[in-house]
C-alpha cells in the first residue's frame, strides 16, 4: 500500500478545496455529555431506504462518542449561523454548545435551533476508510425551510450561494 506524503496531501487538499459543499454541524449524546463537530463530507447514499454519511478523523476527540452512541443529528447550517461553522471545529464540546438553543432528538440528541435543515439518524455501520470513518446513518426523521439562505464553503473560504443568471 502506498504512504501519501505530506507534499502530495497538500496537493490533493488543494484540489478537494475546489468542491463546494454545505456545512454541518453533526451532534450526538453520549455519556451524558453532548458531543459535536463542523463537517463538510457529509453525503446522500440512498433514498430506498433513506441514507447518509459523513466521515470522521479517527484522531478526532469526539470520535469513540459518535462511534459508541446509537446515531447522530445532522443540522445544515444557514448563512445566519456562520459563526457556528467555526465555534464547532474547536475548543471543548460543552464550550460548542454554551448558550444555545437546543432541541432533544432520540435518544436526547441535541439539534441546533435555526437550522436550513436537519436529519436524524441511527448509526447503521461505520466503515473504516485510511485516517477517517464513514458513518453510514439511517434517516429517522428530517425536516428543512427554504426561507433562509444556506451556509457554503468552497477553496477554504464560507460564503452563500450566487444563482446563475444567464
Ligand atoms: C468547514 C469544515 C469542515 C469540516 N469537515 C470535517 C469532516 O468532514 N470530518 C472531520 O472529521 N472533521 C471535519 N472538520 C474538522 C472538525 O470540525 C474538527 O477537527 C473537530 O471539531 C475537532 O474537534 P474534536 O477533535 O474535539 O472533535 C471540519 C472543519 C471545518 C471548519
Amino acid at each position: 500500500m502506498s504512504t501519501t506524503t505530506l507534499s502530495s496531501q497538500d496537493h490533493i487538499k488543494k484540489a478537494m478545496a475546489c468542491f463546494g459543499t454545505g456545512v454541518t454541524v453533526i451532534t450526538t449524546h453520549h455519556d451524558g455529555q453532548d458531543w459535536g463537530m463542523t463537517c463538510n463530507s457529509f453525503n446522500t447514499v440512498s433514498l430506498d431506504p433513506a441514507m447518509v454519511l459523513w466521515s470522521i478523523k479517527n484522531s478526532s476527540s469526539s470520535h469513540a462518542a459518535f462511534s459508541q452512541s446509537t446515531g447522530y443529528t445532522v443540522n445544515i447550517l444557514s448563512l445566519e449561523q456562520h459563526a457556528l461553522a467555526m465555534r464547532f471545529a474547536q475548543g471543548s464540546h460543552a464550550e460548542r454548545f454554551s448558550g444555545l438553543k437546543l432541541i432533544r432528538m432520540t435518544d436526547n440528541r441535541p439539534r441546533l435551533d435555526g437550522a436550513l435543515a436537519w436529519f436524524d439518524c441511527s448509526l447503521h455501520s461505520k466503515v473504516t476508510a485510511g485516517d477517517h470513518d464513514i458513518m453510514l446513518g439511517n434517516i429517522i426523521d428530517c425536516s428543512s425551510q427554504t426561507d433562509t439562505a444556506p451556509l457554503l464553503y468552497a477553496q477554504r473560504q464560507f460564503g452563500t450561494l450566487k444563482p446563475w443568471q444567464a
